[in-house]
């Protein structure tokens, strides 16, 4: 540990998946002070609660829906009421579900996947911002991807979704740079997880393909929500730190 987020306090959406609890563990280790862990899927937002227990930080395990804006409200709300604020906001939460060419999808397809992918962190974003404004501000972190800077083909909507949060994130720092609340975005290459899982089949060897250094893992994304979730970000806002192991260089 060294102690990089001591005494800060973080709230961490996608909690129990690859990459959110991979946040999770780096925050404990970095000695933040207490931790919101938040999902909408209990059992694996249970067993990363108990991994992290007794590791110094005040934990809170919550299930939500980030669809729901009322819902995601009054979580923070009370999240911010027992950890007296919150310093640092993950929005990690996120899914690629459908994997089909445009003409095959349903508006219904595209409705769901912007749903939680872009309007679940705006969710996200907008309590963050009422809990930080005017009480010292604080670090937004959305998780958005390369898919958002590159096109990805069988993923139209999650694509979409993605980039609107690069935007959406350049969008928020604007408005609240003045009130101290940082707002930036990670884009992550691919990497094994439950979403990789549910590609079509074949579509992560393709993917892979593409990353000239190969697919990454969870633990070499850690790093970047650290460092924007810290002070050494202080002057960092409305960026996006893209993390891919150069698959969007060529
Ligand atoms: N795995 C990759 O290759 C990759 C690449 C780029 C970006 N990302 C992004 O990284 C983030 C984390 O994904 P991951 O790869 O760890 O996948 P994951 O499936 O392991 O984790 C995603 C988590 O989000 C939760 N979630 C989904 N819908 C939700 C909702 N409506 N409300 C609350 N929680 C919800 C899931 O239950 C799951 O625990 C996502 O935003 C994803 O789009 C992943």
């Amino acid at each position: 540990m060294t102690g990089r987020l001591k005494g800060k306090k973080a709230l961490i959406t996608g909690a129990g998946g690859a990459l959110g609890s991979s946040i999770a563990r780096t925050f404990a280790d970095e000695g933040v002070e207490c931790l919101a862990l938040v999902d909408i899927a209990e059992d694996s937002l249970a067993s990363v609660a108990q991994e992290l227990d007794n590791r110094g930080a005040e934990l809170i395990a919550a299930r939500l829906d980030i669809t729901d804006g009322d819902a995601f409200d009054s979580l923070v709300t009370d999240v911010v009421e027992r950890f007296s604020g919150v310093d640092i906001m993950v929005n990690n939460a996120g899914g690629i579900s459908p994997n089909a060419r445009i003409h095959n999808l349903s508006t219904q397809d595209w409705v769901d996947c912007l749903s939680v992918n872009l309007t679940g962190t705006f969710h996200g974003i907008r309590a963050g911002v009422r809990a930080m404004r005017g009480r010292g501000g604080g670090s937004i972190i959305n998780t958005a991807s390369v898919a958002g800077l590159t096109a990805w083909p069988y993923c139209a909507p999650y694509s979409a979704a993605k980039a609107g949060i690069v935007h959406l994130t350049r969008v928020a720092a604007l408005e609240y740079v003045k009130d101290g609340v940082r707002v930036n975005c990670v884009c992550p290459g691919a990497f094994p997880s439950t979403l990789t899982r549910n590609l079509v089949d074949g579509a992560l060897n393709v993917i892979e393909a593409r990353h000239p250094g190969g697919l990454g893992t969870a633990a070499d994304l850690v790093g970047a929500f650290t460092y924007l979730a810290s002070d050494e970000s202080r002057w960092t806002t409305g960026h996006a730190l893209v993390v891919d192991g150069g698959y969007s260089l060529p």
